[in-house]
């Protein structure tokens, strides 16, 4: 199973978010692939109803870690699901730095997202000096432990590798690399679950080198962002994962 993940941030009104769906609902989603996309929260309704009767599936770009109350601007895990989505982003480097989300923030969205009975896709990365001076696999460490210590029903956990320098920058980290961080990642998550825990790179994946990603065998597939709210580049990349599943 190949996992195409598309996080639309906050690039798309609502009507360009509609005109997107709709320009790919006819696809054809291969049954080796799992497409999912975050469009923003008030999309979702729309796009779900949309996306009936196709293999495409929508989920939050963000949840709240608390059910319901009063937390003025907040949406619960269990409002997405209710509205159809099946997935819920948690950790995104955007916000943990823009919103200042911390490790135990991340660590109760994910409790959240399981409660409502979403999958939550967790992002975990380092940042450009954590690379530089050498932590990158002391902060994955970190991260990956906040997820999954004593954590239950584990095996609904998608993890995404997101190197923060990688975003959004046109400077993706080199597909070789990535399976190499893959198969760390792979071996510390054995100290925690039996289960295969699903494992996507994201950062400045594009039309052009998506299949240079999805062809390794430790990753589980991609998490794109800018490249997939553009209509034609978006098409281009389902079409080639298309054609690389049905070869
Ligand atoms: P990008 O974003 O593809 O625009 O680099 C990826 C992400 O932030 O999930």
């Amino acid at each position: 199973m190949k996992y195409i993940f598309a996080n639309w941030k906050m690039y798309l009104t609502h009507a360009e978010a509609v005109e997107l769906a709709q320009s790919i609902r006819a696809l054809t989603v291969p049954d080796e692939a799992r497409m999912v996309v975050f469009p923003s929260l008030l999309s979702i309704p729309t796009i779900e109803k949309l996306f009936e009767d196709t293999n495409f599936e929508v989920g939050a770009q963000n949840v709240s870690w608390t059910p319901k109350g009063a937390y003025t601007g907040a949406v619960s895990a269990f409002m997405c699901e209710e509205a159809g989505c099946t997935h819920a982003l948690v950790g995104h480097s955007e916000r943990r730095v823009v919103f200042h989300e911390s490790e135990s923030d991340v660590r109760k969205k994910v409790e959240a997202c399981l409660e409502a009975g979403l999958s939550p896709v967790v992002c975990i990365g380092e940042s450009k000096e954590q690379k530089e001076s050498g932590e990158r696999d002391v902060q994955l460490r970190k991260q990956i432990a906040t997820v999954f210590h004593e954590l239950e029903n584990a095996e609904r956990v998608i993890l995404a590798y997101e190197p923060i320098w990688a975003i959004g920058t046109d400077d993706p980290c080199d597909p070789n690399e990535v399976q190499r961080i893959h198969e760390f990642i792979k071996k510390e998550l054995e100290e925690y679950t039996d289960v295969e825990i699903p494992v996507l790179y994201g950062g400045s994946v594009d039309a052009k080198n998506v299949l240079s990603y999805i062809s390794q065998p430790f990753i589980d597939g991609v998490l794109i962002g800018h490249a997939s709210t553009v209509t034609r580049e978006f098409i281009d990349i389902i079409r080639s994962v298309q054609s690389y599943l049905q070869k």
